[in-house]
């Protein structure tokens, strides 16, 4: 019979949680040290995310970029005409390395209007995390690529949710704090769950400058918050 490995397995939560109240005391004057994980295929999540990290820094923060593992075979991205070059340069992310971080921003671009199932994967990597309260009281945000204005980016946070929720993750929305969402005189990725953009069926549409503001505000605001409690 086949045995899931520790970390897969998901057993009654155990009553030693690695974080306590008492070890969330803040600390003053240190940087909200922010990891910005993603996956994506064609470049776009890639794009916001470079941005989001550019208002995470401007506002003191200190920022790094991952990516998920990917769970598909070059024959299968070949054919997909995945963009590698996008990601060469990012290191890939292990459930360990949450606990290093005060808070993440999860770029989720949309699959059938929820997140991709390397997202996914990760998140079911991180049991091991879970038993032992690992990440309660971290922060966290999203932000989000489709291919249509109505592709499925609230859909995308709110089926996604559930991961930060079973963990403790302290879900951090964008609000309406940036003007820009509520412009309606173009087509515009984003919503008061997170930045977003939107690709095209064909993956021609780059991230506007209105996109890249406000992702380059959800960072900023982001980092301010975290700066707040740690
Ligand atoms: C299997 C599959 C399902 C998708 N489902 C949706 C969807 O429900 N809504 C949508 O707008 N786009 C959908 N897309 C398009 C992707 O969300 C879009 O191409 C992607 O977010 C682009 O981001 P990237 O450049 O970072 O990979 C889907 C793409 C694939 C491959």
């Amino acid at each position: 019979m086949h045995t899931p490995p520790p970390q897969a397995r998901r057993t009654t939560r155990r009553h030693v949680p690695a974080t306590t109240t008492t070890e969330l005391t803040p600390t003053p004057h240190r940087k909200p040290k922010i990891y910005v994980v993603m996956y994506t295929t064609w470049g776009h999540t890639k794009t916001l995310a470079d941005e989001i990290i550019k208002g995470i820094e401007a506002a003191g923060g200190e920022a790094t970029l991952w990516r998920v593992p990917e769970t598909l075979g070059a024959d299968v991205l070949g054919k997909m005409h995945a963009n590698l070059d996008a990601i060469a340069d990012v290191p890939v992310i292990t459930a360990e390395n949450l606990t290093e971080a005060d808070g993440f921003l999860f770029g989720l671009p949309t699959r059938y209007g929820t997140a991709p199932t390397q997202i996914k994967a990760f998140w079911d990597s991180t049991g091991g995390l879970w038993q032992v309260g690992a990440l309660v009281g971290k922060y966290g945000g999203l932000f989000h690529t489709t291919a249509t204005q109505h592709g499925g980016q609230e859909t995308t946070s709110l089926t996604f949710l559930a991961h930060y929720v079973h963990h403790g993750i302290l879900y951090v929305p964008l609000g309406y704090s940036c003007p820009i969402l509520n412009d309606n005189t173009e087509v515009l990725g984003g919503s008061a769950y997170g930045a977003g953009t939107i690709a095209g069926g064909d993956g021609s549409r780059q991230p506007s400058a209105k996109e890249l503001q406000v992702a380059n505000w959800q960072g900023k605001e982001f980092a301010k918050i975290l700066a707040k409690t740690v």
